[in-house]
């Protein structure tokens, strides 16, 4: 079994809170958007290849989790208001992201309103799990997430150019910046992790490294087929896991990679007890 993590001291639970409101701040002056008024939604291209449409269809329903993604993961930070303060924002710049993209959807001619309910109805018969047991694994999780989520954005933007579709190249755009200040509040916070307890951290970093998947992939209608359309156009897939996520959190978080090897069972266990 793996060890449970040692709760946050009071220190550290104010070094969080305080990560949140200089994130917070931040965000308000420099990265709120409007759907409404920040996208050219005059220049939606109805010609452009559906397979774009189609992986844009499948970024939208990742999005679409949402609710499932906020109703577990609070629970598990309720008393860390850092955490879940940022969660309650979080959940909100998320939203817009499904809404940009399903307006493009429709938008742009490639998906009708009926589709579209189709989508959303037959979405939330399945439901998303936590897929680790603790919150610092969630922390943990939701960076390498982020990055990875980024990556998806930043490599379909470059696919379809600033000239392939401007509305659609702007909502990508925004939602990648968001993405990407995501990404960067979850490593400063795995980073207070880091400082305050190391080896714990780390066990739970390892668990996330070797068996990282996209959330809710899976329990998308045709999500295998999804998923291989996004490996083929080479907006991600384990290389650029490697390469273009996991190495560059490595190397920011200034982790070793033999630090992330499974330790024998005596020393886990002795790290479990640490705390
Ligand atoms: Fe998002
Ligand atoms: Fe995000």
């Amino acid at each position: 079994m793996e060890p449970t993590p040692k709760p946050e001291s009071p220190a550290l639970l104010a070094r969080m809170y305080q990560l949140f409101r200089d994130y917070f701040d931040r965000a308000e002056k420099k990265r709120r958007w409007s759907i409404r008024e920040d996208i050219p939604w005059d220049k939606c291209n109805r010609s452009l290849d559906p397979a774009v449409a189609d992986v844009v269809q499948t970024f939208c329903m990742v999005e679409l989790f949402l609710p499932d993604y906020l109703s577990k993961l609070i629970p598990q930070v309720r008393a860390n208001r850092g955490r879940a303060w940022m969660l309650a924002n979080w959940g909100y710049e998320e939203c817009k992201h499904s809404m940009a993209l399903g307006d493009w959807l429709l938008k742009s001619g490639h998906r009708s309103d009926e589709q579209m309910a189709d989508m959303e109805s037959t979405l939330f018969q399945e439901e998303w799990d936590l897929p680790y047991d603790n919150a610092r694994a969630m922390v943990c999780y939701t960076m390498v997430q982020e990055l990875a989520t980024w990556l998806h954005y930043k490599n379909l933007l470059k696919i379809i150019g600033d000239d392939g579709d401007p509305a659609l190249y702007q909502v990508l755009h925004l939602v990648s910046m968001d993405e990407r200040a995501h990404y960067d509040f979850f490593k400063r916070m795995v980073q207070l992790y880091l400082e305050d307890d190391r080896p714990g951290t780390l066990e739970q970093l390892r668990r996330v490294m070797n068996t990282f998947k996209m959330p809710a992939v899976h329990l998308i209608v045709d999500g295998k087929q999804r998923a291989q359309v996004v490996q083929e156009m080479r907006i991600f897939d384990y290389d650029i896991f490697f390469e273009q996520v996991f190495l560059p959190i490595m190397a920011s978080l200034k982790v070793d990679k033999s630090e992330l090897r499974r330790k024998s069972v005596r020393e886990v266990m002795v790290v479990g007890t640490e705390g």
